[in-house]
C-alpha cells in the first residue's frame, strides 16, 4: 500500500553516550565532535522508504542529565520502540542503560519493541581485549531481555541506519 506508517522512538541512555549523535546521523547524515548535552529532550522526523512500505519516523531524544530523568515517562509512554545506548568505552553508561530496560520492562508499553546500541564503535580498536569482553556481555544482557543487541558508531555511521530500520521490521503494522 501507499499509506505511510509513523513509528514512534524514543532514545533513552546516559550522558554522553551519544543518542544524539546517532539521530543526527540517522535523520541528516551528520556528525559532529563537540556535540551539546540535549535540554529537556528534542524532536526528530524523517520519512523513509524501508522495504515496499514508506514510514514515517518520529524520534524523540531524550536527555540524559539526571535532572532530566523525571521527564523520560513522558516520551517512552508513547513509544512502539526505544532505543538504549550506552557508550562501548564507558563501562558505567552500560550500568545506566539496564537501569533504563528496566524501567521501560515495568512502566513502558507491553509490547515495546527495544534495542541496545553500543555505541561509539570506533574507539574500541585500541582496547580490543577489554571491548570484546563488554560486547559479549551486552549480548548475553540484550538476549535476556528480549532485546536485539547492536554495536554502532555515530562517528562512521556503522549500524545506525541498520538499528532503526531493524526495529521497523519487528514492530507489528495495522
Ligand atoms: P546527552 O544529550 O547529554 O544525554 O548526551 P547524548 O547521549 O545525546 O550524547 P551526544 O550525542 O551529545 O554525544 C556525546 C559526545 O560523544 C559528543 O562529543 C559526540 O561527538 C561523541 N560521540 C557520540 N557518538 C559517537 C561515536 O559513535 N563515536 C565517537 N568517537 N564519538 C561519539
Ligand atoms: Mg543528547
Amino acid at each position: 500500500s501507499g499509506d505511510c506508517d509513523a513509528l514512534n522512538y524514543v532514545l533513552l541512555g546516559d550522558v554522553g553516550a551519544g543518542k544524539s549523535s546517532l539521530v543526527l546521523r540517522f535523520v541528516k547524515g551528520q556528525f559532529v565532535d563537540f556535540q551539546e548535552s540535549t535540554i529537556g529532550a528534542a524532536f526528530f522526523s524523517q520519512t523513509l522508504a524501508v522495504n515496499d512500505a514508506t514510514i514515517k519516523f518520529e524520534i524523540w531524544d531524550t536527555a540524559g542529565q539526571e535532572r532530566y530523568h523525571s521527564l523520560a515517562p513522558m516520551y517512552y509512554r508513547g513509544a512502539a520502540a526505544a532505543v538504549v545506548v550506552y557508550d562501548t568505552t564507558n563501562q558505567a553508561s552500560f550500568a545506566c542503560a539496564k537501569k533504563w530496560v528496566t524501567e521501560l520492562q515495568e512502566q513502558g508499553n507491553t509490547n515495546i519493541v527495544m534495542a541496545l546500541a553500543g555505541n561509539k564503535s570506533d574507539l574500541l580498536d585500541s582496547r580490543k581485549v577489554t571491548a570484546e569482553a563488554s560486547i559479549s556481555e551486552a549480548q548475553v544482557y540484550a538476549q535476556e531481555n528480549g532485546l536485539f543487541f547492536m554495536e554502532t558508531s555515530a562517528k562512521t555511521a556503522q549500524n545506525v541506519n541498520e538499528i532503526f530500520h531493524e526495529i521497523a521490521k519487528r514492530l507489528p503494522r495495522a
